[in-house]
């Protein structure tokens, strides 16, 4: 079923110089790129964003990472957008992480694991409502 996500480059990937290998990546798994943006998240739109995890015992250093510098956002579509583009980042801790996922090449710890995938259609519609307008999306 064709549907749609949203990605997030994380600040440590950006500083890294990596948000065209990660675009790559994605690309090559047969995602398109229909949204793209670059933003500076303050502390309180990462409250808003993670809102789950506002209060976990990690929310605090998730929060100074995710304002410590800038984070390119997209909306991908393809087939089964969602599950394809977390499959392709790998696991949340990269040390778990599957060879050749975006996490084990590109993350420096749990916390700084360089990208962000939506994990289901309902957070998907919040995520994309959150970073674009209908005029930015195509
Ligand atoms: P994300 O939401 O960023 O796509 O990551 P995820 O679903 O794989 O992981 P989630 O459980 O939603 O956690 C959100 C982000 O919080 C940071 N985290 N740090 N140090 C820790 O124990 C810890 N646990 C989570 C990571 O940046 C994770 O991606
Ligand atoms: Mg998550």
């Amino acid at each position: 079923m064709t549907e749609r996500t949203l990605c997030v480059v994380k600040p440590n990937a950006v500083k890294d110089n990596n948000i065209g290998a990660i675009i790559k990546m994605l690309e090559e798994a047969g995602l398109k790129v229909v949204g793209l943006k670059m933003a500076k998240l303050t502390a309180e739109k990462v409250e808003a964003f993670y809102a789950e995890h506002v209060e976990k015992p990690f929310f605090d250093g998730l929060k100074a990472f995710m304002t410590s510098g800038n984070v390119v956002a997209m909306v991908l579509e393809g087939d089964d957008a969602i599950a394809r583009c977390r499959k392709v980042m790998g696991a949340t801790n990269p040390e778990n992480a599957d060879e050749g996922t975006i996490r084990k090449l590109f993350a420096a710890s749990m916390t700084e694991n360089a990208v962000h995938g939506s994990d289901s259609p309902e957070s998907a519609a919040r995520e994309i409502n959150f970073y674009f307008d209908q005029f930015s999306i195509l």
